[in-house]
């Protein structure tokens, strides 16, 4: 028996035609009850596999659940994801990976969960985290750069992930400083980037990625329908899940090779590109007050540069600003 060869690849292969029970024993070298044993086990597994006597077996559906079953032959990066934990129910997948990384864990370790019943977002807000119907997940990063410039980091996960949602969905994302996407004005995603240092040295990052892919309009609380949207909203069309974590890890590991290579500024051409922030008037909501002006442009570090009506620059390294 080849060993790569499951049933799931010969269902997959035949491309919705069917395959019959003894072609499958057959290359599977295994016995008819054992064939049909493992349909079963798939079915359970939430596959939709039709059986007719005499024509076999074909795959009808594939599960909606997300399953490691699914993702893992569809990641493509060298480490993003490679290790990699699914959970149905986490209080916040951010405190799962860091007990992760405490323990050691490799650069790239992603965890994952259909729920979270303790999801955070930004300035200490919550985050919505239906079960089912998001991506819910953090990555583990193991930067090697100093620590003033752990913001770039955000920039460079709001493309990678602008990146992602684009090859999925026909949609025009925007990214609103530093790093909420964004569909008409509401928001799709949102990035929560933690960190843990030692001395001045950051010793790894924790990236939080939201993605309300499907989610309908009653999952949303009042407050918030205005200001969110889903995917599946906002493009009539569910959202393949699984694709988007396995284009979400490809377009990650690709910019962060890309930064280490190159550094911030290819990442930062490509926020800009991007940005529907910069060039729009805006009152900025700063720690130390309102900063009313024209966001201009990105620092060396991903502080927004605004110019103030003085003509002066600030640059602003914290804030909330207006949905554009
Ligand atoms: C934001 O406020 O825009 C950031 C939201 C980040 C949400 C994600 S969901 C997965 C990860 N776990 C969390 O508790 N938060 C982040």
């Amino acid at each position: 028996m080849n060993p790569s060869i499951t049933l799931l690849t010969l269902l997959e292969q035949a491309s919705g035609d069917f395959v019959s029970g003894e072609e499958i024993s057959r290359k599977l070298n295994v016995s008819r009850t054992a064939v049909w044993k493992q349909i079963r086990k798939l079915e359970a597994e939430g596959y939709v596999i039709e059986a007719v006597p005499r024509l076999g077996y074909r795959l009808t559906g594939r599960p909606s659940r997300l399953s490691l079953r699914e993702l893992l032959p569809k990641l493509t990066t060298r480490s993003f994801g490679r290790h990699v934990k699914l959970y149905e129910e986490v209080g916040s997948t951010q405190d799962v990976l860091r007990e992760l990384a405490e323990e050691g864990a490799p650069e790239g370790t992603l965890v994952i969960a259909e729920c979270q019943t303790q999801g955070r977002g930004r300035m200490g807000r919550s985050w919505l985290s239906p079960p089912g119907k998001g991506v819910w997940m953090s990555l583990l990063l193991r930067p090697q750069v100093p620590l003033p410039l752990t913001p770039q980091l955000t920039l460079l996960a709001a493309v990678a992930l602008c990146r992602a949602i684009g090859r999925l969905v026909p949609l025009r994302i925007g990214i609103k400083w530093p790093n909420d996407l964004l569909v008409n004005s509401r928001k799709i995603s949102g990035i929560l980037l933690e960190s843990a240092a030692e001395d001045e040295r950051l010793r790894y990052v924790a990236v939080g990625i939201g993605v309300s892919a499907n989610l309908d309009e009653e999952d949303y609380p009042e407050e918030l329908r205005d200001k969110a949207v889903s995917l599946k909203m906002a493009s009539g069309r569910p959202v393949d899940r699984t694709g988007l974590i396995a284009a979400a890890m490809e377009e990650f590991e690709r910019l962060y090779d890309l930064y280490r290579e190159e550094g911030f500024a290819p990442i930062r051409a490509l926020w800009e590109a991007h940005s529907v922030t910069l060039g729009r008037p805006a009152v900025l909501r700063t720690p130390q007050g309102p900063v009313e002006g024209v966001p201009e442009s990105l620092d060396d570090s991903g502080g927004l540069r605004v110019r103030l009506h003085d003509g002066s620059v600030r640059t602003v390294y914290s804030a909330e600003l207006p949905a554009t």
